[in-house]
């Protein structure tokens, strides 16, 4: 229950949830998440976020080892999901604050959460400041990353940004700083699951915010969730990553997710990927009964192609299959491959609906898609092999132009 001091008279209060998991259908495996809040110490003091219902007394325990929690001036709400207000209600009678900062697109969703009409909130827009004595917090908009109300707060006299949503990973850890993890991999896989999963379809407005961010003088970017980048070298690093990632620039990897009944679409699969392989694609095959709808999310951040393959089922393509589509679909990847294939015993419809699925990702789709009756001959394995070489051959002519 201790407070980590990020910076003089700046504390870490979150809470780390180690057994969450569903994050609106994004499982947060394998260990849950944190949800971040900071106090900071000055001649008004400022509590930053809050945390989830539940997790408020854990809260409040680490606050008070630093100030009387009725000593808090100011509460900041840069974003009114509610796994950073859930415990707002709780707080804000056990503190009292003067005053509570928030978008103004987070007074709808505060008012629509909570009964909040008698609450001292003020609505703040992009270059809005308040002083809090050695300090000033300047707020921005990020409107859409992750909500309509979101924004960040910057104390430039402590080159700190604390960015809520943007620049999370979901990692539950004793860990507060990246320098402290000790898995670089692991926190690379973390930060593309966490965009991947929740950010990817505001690209856009990623693209947007990251040159305002960048104008800022920092050396500290505190999110909401996870490891804290600390020092000027990880701040450019988390802001180099997520330029690479909003852009979605092809790159020279394949991933073929399936789902089989008995075996034949697989061996598709498996085929498919040697013509991907042998003409230069490294290809990750994943089945869907095998692997969380997220996960095979994550792995698209590193992949250009993108094949999905399911058997003919009543007329239509396979539940997690379809599961797998809509989820993709929602995350709106851009710039990428696609194939289809699929085997079939009397109707054969999966194939072609797998096919309009992918095209209504806009993706550009080279090749028609593999239809097996039964079990693949070597005239179906040979197509399919011929499937991931023209996909193959398109994707890397699509990495040469960039
Ligand atoms: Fe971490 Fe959009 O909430």
């Amino acid at each position: 229950m201790q407070p980590v001091e990020i910076k003089k008279d700046i504390f870490w209060i979150g809470y780390v949830d180690y057994d969450h998991r569903d994050f609106h259908g994004y499982s947060r495996s394998p260990d849950g998440s944190t949800y971040n809040a900071y106090l900071i110490k000055d001649e008004k003091n400022v509590l930053m976020d809050t945390v989830a219902s539940g997790c408020e007394g854990t809260l409040l325990c680490r606050m008070a080892k630093v100030l009387d929690p009725e000593k808090i001036d100011y509460i900041v709400c840069n974003h009114m999901e509610l796994d950073h207000a859930g415990a707002l209600e709780t707080i804000v009678e056990r503190c009292k604050p003067e005053k509570i900062f928030v978008s103004q697109a987070g007074l709808k969703s505060m008012a629509g959460y909570f009964a909040c009409k008698d609450w001292p909130v003020q609505a703040v827009k992009s270059g809005d400041t308040v002083s809090i004595g050695k300090r000033t917090i300047v707020f921005q908009e990020t409107r859409m990353l992750h909500w309509p109300d979101s924004m960040v707060s910057y104390i430039p006299e402590e080159r700190l940004l604390v960015s809520n949503d943007i620049f999370g990973q979901n990692i539950a850890s004793s860990a507060r700083f990246v320098d402290d993890f000790g898995d670089d991999s692991e926190y690379l896989r973390r930060v593309k699951e966490y965009y991947y999963n929740i950010v990817l379809p505001y690209s856009p407005m990623v693209l947007k915010t990251l040159p305002i961010v960048e104008q800022l003088d920092i050396d500290m970017i505190a999110p909401d969730h996870g490891l804290i980048h600390r020092g000027e070298k990880a701040v450019r690093n988390i802001i180099d990553m997520y330029r690479t990632m909003a852009e979605q620039k092809p790159q020279q990897r394949a991933l073929i997710f399936y789902d089989t009944m008995w075996q034949s679409t697989e061996s598709m699969a498996y085929a498919a990927c040697s013509g991907l392989e042998e003409n230069g694609v490294p290809t990750r095959i994943m089945s869907v009964k095998s692997n969380h709808h997220s996960a095979v999310m994550t792995e698209l951040a590193d992949c250009g192609a993108v094949l999905a393959g399911s058997p003919t089922h009543n007329n239509t393509i396979l539940p997690l299959v379809a599961a797998q589509l809509t989820y993709m679909k929602g995350l709106r990847p851009l710039n990428r491959v696609g194939g289809a294939f699929g085997s079939f015993g009397w109707s054969g419809e999966a194939p072609k609906q797998l096919q309009e699925h992918l095209a209504g990702m806009n993706m550009e789709m080279p090749a028609e898609p593999v239809k097996c009756n039964w079990r693949p001959d070597r005239d179906v394995l040979k197509a399919c092999h011929e499937l991931g070489k023209t996909i193959a051959e398109t994707l890397k002519k699509k990495c040469q132009e960039g």
